[in-house]
């Protein structure tokens, strides 16, 4: 038998102040994205921005429906659109802002398995890494170079 380790690299920011203007920027969509989030059943509200390499800023927030599974996350709500509208430009990075309504969100929240795997599908369609920002409403924000760094054992089009 041989043991496999995967590696996962996060770095970890306390503050937006430590990072550069165009991610304070980006993040700063991304909040203005939760707060418009349709998130009447959990209370959970998303926002996410992505900057493509055109200059665009595109966000999107969770999308929830009274039939649960009908609904969609930030995550995808942006990217599916992203692509929709401008298939050719590549997508440089994604910032991502949530948290709950009834309590304090502090903790970087990450892209759930369905986001991290809608994300690669583009990641290696452009063959360039899509940079991550995440945070919660408040508190330090988590950084991955890439979508691959986050979704290890990954399923893509080359198994088919
Ligand atoms: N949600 C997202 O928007 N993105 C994620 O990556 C995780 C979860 C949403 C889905 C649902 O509307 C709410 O958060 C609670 O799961």
């Amino acid at each position: 038998m041989k043991k496999l380790k995967i590696e996962c690299h996060i770095n970890a920011f306390e503050s937006l102040d430590e990072l550069p203007k165009n991610i304070q920027e980006l993040m700063h969509n991304a909040h203005v994205a939760r707060l418009k989030a349709h998130a009447p059943y959990s209370n959970f509200l998303v926002g996410a921005a992505l900057e493509l390499s055109n200059g665009e800023i595109i966000s999107g927030n969770n999308q929830e429906n009274a039939a649960y599974p009908s609904g969609l996350c930030a995550e995808r709500t942006a990217v599916f659109y992203a692509h929709s509208k401008y298939p050719n430009e590549t997508i440089l990075r994604m910032a991502i802002s949530a948290g709950s309504t009834y309590k304090k969100t502090s903790t970087p929240i990450p892209p759930c398995g369905g986001c991290r795997q809608a994300l690669m599908e583009y990641e290696t369609l452009q063959d360039t890494p899509i940079e991550l920002y995440f945070m919660g409403t408040e508190g330090p924000i988590a950084h991955s170079a890439s979508i691959e760094n986050i979704l290890p054992l990954i399923f893509d089009k080359s198994v088919l």
